[in-house]
């Protein structure tokens, strides 16, 4: 990934809302370019391994129930310093602590139900990007 990808998700409380082209045209405002994009509904055995970081977590039982509750939209996505600027252009996971104009202030419902993943790392990044885009020749083809 080399600092130029990450890997987003617009999660189930969005994709649902029909909220998903309105969040990919904000990103694309910023700059972001999608390389990949499949729309799935998570099984309980994907969510749960996808979260695994989570497990002990009071809410991990929540997070995998709401991430299976309906389709979701995993993406790869490229920019400099992809990361960072993803964090960034999300903001806080929770909406009410978000700032004016990410996407969590515009689009989120609820600390749980906050629209958007976004990995946290360039290591979390390319774990996750093979999780959702396992298929390297499709990688590989986007340079
Ligand atoms: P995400 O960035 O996908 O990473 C983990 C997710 O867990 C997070 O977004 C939220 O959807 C959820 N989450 C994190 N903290 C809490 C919390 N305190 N209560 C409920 N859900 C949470």
């Amino acid at each position: 990934m080399a600092g130029n990808r990450t890997l987003t998700i617009i999660k189930p409380d969005a994709f649902g809302a029909g909220k998903a082209g309105k969040i990919i045209a904000h990103l694309e405002q910023q700059g972001f370019k999608v390389l990949a994009a499949r729309v799935m509904r998570l099984t309980d055995r994907q969510a749960g391994e996808f979260y695994a970081v989570h497990r002990e977590r009071p809410f991990y039982r929540s997070l995998v129930t709401f991430m299976t509750s309906g389709a979701c939209m995993p993406m790869l996505l490229e920019k400099r310093d992809a990361v960072a600027a993803l964090r960034q252009a999300i903001g806080a996971t929770d909406p009410a602590e978000a700032e004016a104009g990410t996407v969590r202030k515009l689009f989120a419902e609820s600390k749980e139900r906050n629209a958007i993943h976004a990995s946290d790392s360039d290591d979390n990044g390319v774990r996750e990007a093979a999780f959702f885009f396992p298929d390297t020749d499709v990688l590989a083809a986007q340079g």
